[in-house]
């Protein structure tokens, strides 16, 4: 299937005013060319028969029949003119996109411009070599939209898309970009226009709230598409579990994906764990290295307004734990895990409806509330045992490690506390998140809190193996500012008890050149906890180019090993995953 198109524009500088008209750039966009000239054919393409795993009978993907119907809807000419001028009203004149935070022309600028689909395409190793290790898949999730967006656009708005180096050894490694084949993807898809309005960014007053929440409705009375088979992006993440590799936004159902031995991306549908898994996931589930087990919550604006849940180590998932405890809605995108206990951040990025009143966003900062960590037991049937210590100014959007020290009395949370919580959503590039190590006791209740480093670092990751263990190293990604990212340093938080800087490893990538979050891949199994590969795509800005690194975790250089052209830019994006080859025959095998 073919994207739409989609022309990218030049942006304007961020701080000047759009223009309400932004119907006047055109729906079509150009090619995007090839940044060599040694792009070569691809190795594959869409139409290339494929032998496809059968998804089981809670992996639901849309029956060609549903399709059918629901392109005739679609098409019939009344009410799509009729619903498509309505939303261009809204876009031009009720609700214009009037902050460069959600002016598509300065939030999609630069490497934050979507790219087309592209097929398996060979790539050359351009410095060093890939260590046998990487044999498998590196695939890295983001927001690529599929239509230019004709009104408000937050960065968080756009249909996930997975870029995947695959890597065997003995051949040339390929890139792959797809779509995941969301609902919302697929029905735009053959409708040929956007049919659900952008969650982040579409209900920032109550009149834009009321005229796309009518606008939306009159879609799904005409049958235009169906909200109960989810209207997620699957844009944030992805999961390896039970045997399945998933893409995941916190706003829906994960989605199963696979990468074949050709190094295509196949999207095999939305599941529900044998109807077991209601609404949604967050895109943070924590996976116990030893157990296999899965752990993982969702959040909602009503009550209860965060629900545990875990999954056994073949994918099975146990009751649910609705959290009663959690006492107003609070924005939970991620949480840790120790041996013996879930560790949740109730923030203050909460839901506000009444904000929508006086103009603002439904999500928002609530400065008078205390922020505070609640403390569950992880196999807990209910929250009886939950126990909640306030954390005044402890604000985390994401986790990077949790453990238990003391024989269990105390747990030990590293994560990136974020000192400006107001302009988590708006001014991301005013937020800094300084990385601290909380010591909470839990019979006292004293809670002891120290900075492991003063820099901007975010999008911070672990040796996987160490998920709920006491680790020493952290490798973060170096904000400059966020949400682009110059480089990547290791932190050795046991030094953090010594009261000074734990920097122990840098790499920036050089003027104009942006990477992503960092991923750890062991170097062999059972090694040293450093002993291994850091990989993230990274973009020079002046030359157009995406390079594939590979640097040495354990060297405080972190000395590029290998590094690989890709045939074409990877955009910038948010999280990734080293799948191994055999956790990918695994999937092929589900
Ligand atoms: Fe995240």
């Amino acid at each position: 299937m073919v994207p739409k198109p989609i022309l990218v524009t030049t942006p304007p500088p961020a701080t000047s005013a759009p223009s309400p008209l932004l119907n006047a750039v055109s729906p079509l966009k150009t090619e995007e060319k090839p940044q060599t000239q040694t792009l070569k054919t691809p190795t594959t393409t869409t139409q290339k028969a494929i032998t496809k795993p059968s998804p089981s009978s809670s992996t639901t993907k849309t029956t060609p029949q549903q399709r059918v119907e629901l392109k005739r809807k679609t098409n019939s000419w009344v009410p799509a003119l009729m619903l498509n001028a309505f939303d261009d009203i809204i876009n031009n004149f009720i609700d214009p996109p009037l902050k460069p935070s959600i002016d598509p022309r300065h939030v999609l600028s630069q490497n934050f411009a979507p790219v087309h689909e592209l097929p398996p395409t060979e790539c050359e190793v351009i410095e060093g070599s890939l260590p046998p290790s990487l044999d498998g898949a590196y695939i890295r999730n983001g927001p690529n939209p599929q239509f230019l967006p004709r009104g408000p656009y937050h960065l968080f708005d756009g249909d996930g898309m997975l870029h995947a180096l695959r890597i065997s050894h003995g051949k040339k490694p390929t890139l792959c970009s797809r779509y995941v084949k969301t609902y919302k993807y697929t029905m735009e898809n053959d409708a040929g226009f956007p049919l659900i309005p952008n969650v982040f960014s579409g209900f920032n007053s109550l009149v834009a709230s009321a005229a796309r929440g009518s606008l939306s409705a009159a879609r799904f009375l005409t049958g235009q598409f169906n909200p109960a088979n989810g209207i997620g992006l699957a844009n944030t993440s992805l999961a390896f579990f039970g045997n399945r590799l998933f893409a995941l936004g916190e706003s829906d159902l994960p989605y199963v994906v696979n990468v074949t031995p050709d190094g295509d991306i196949e999207t095999l549908g939305r599941h529900d764990f044998d109807g077991k898994l209601t609404f949604s996931m967050t895109a943070h589930p924590k996976i116990d290295p030893d157990t296999a087990e899965c752990f993982a919550f969702r959040y909602g604006p009503v009550p209860p307004f965060l629900t545990y849940f875990r999954f056994d180590g073949n994918g099975k998932k146990h009751e649910d734990v609705p959290i009663f405890s959690m006492l107003t809605p609070s924005f939970l995108h991620d949480f840790a895990i120790t041996k013996k206990y879930a560790i949740f951040c109730d923030i203050q990025l909460g839901l506000n409806p009444l904000d929508m009143i006086s103009g603002g966003s439904p999500v928002g900062s609530v400065a008078s509330k205390v922020p505070r960590i609640g403390i569950l037991p992880r196999d807990a049937k209910d929250e009886s045992m939950m126990k909640w210590f306030e954390v005044p100014g402890f604000n985390i959007i994401h986790a990077i490690n949790a453990w238990e020290e003391d024989e269990g009395r105390t747990v030990v949370l590293v994560a990136p506390n974020i000192l400006s919580m107001e302009h988590a959503l708006e001014r991301m590039e005013l937020v800094h998140a300084m990385v601290e190590k909380v010591r909470i006791e839990l019979d006292t209740g004293i809670i002891t809190r120290q900075p492991v480093s003063a820099r901007n670092l975010d999008f911070a990751v672990i040796n996987p193996a160490f998920v709920g263990k006491k680790n020493r190293f952290v490798y973060a990604a170096v904000g400059d500012p966020m949400p682009k990212i110059s480089g990547v340093v290791k932190l050795d938080v046991s030094k953090g008890e010594e009261r000074r800087d734990c920097t122990v490893g840098c790499r920036m990538y050089g003027e104009g050149c942006y990477g992503g979050e960092p991923f750890f891949v062991a170097r062999e199994e059972g090694g040293e906890e450093d002993d291994g590969y850091l990989v993230s795509y990274v973009h020079d800005e002046r030359k157009g180019e995406s390079r594939f690194l590979v640097m040495d975790a354990k060297s405080p250089e972190l000395d590029v090993v290998a590094a690989v052209r890709l045939p074409r830019r990877v955009p910038y994006g948010f999280h990734g995953l080293f799948v191994k080859e055999s956790e990918l025959r695994k999937v092929s095998l589900s």
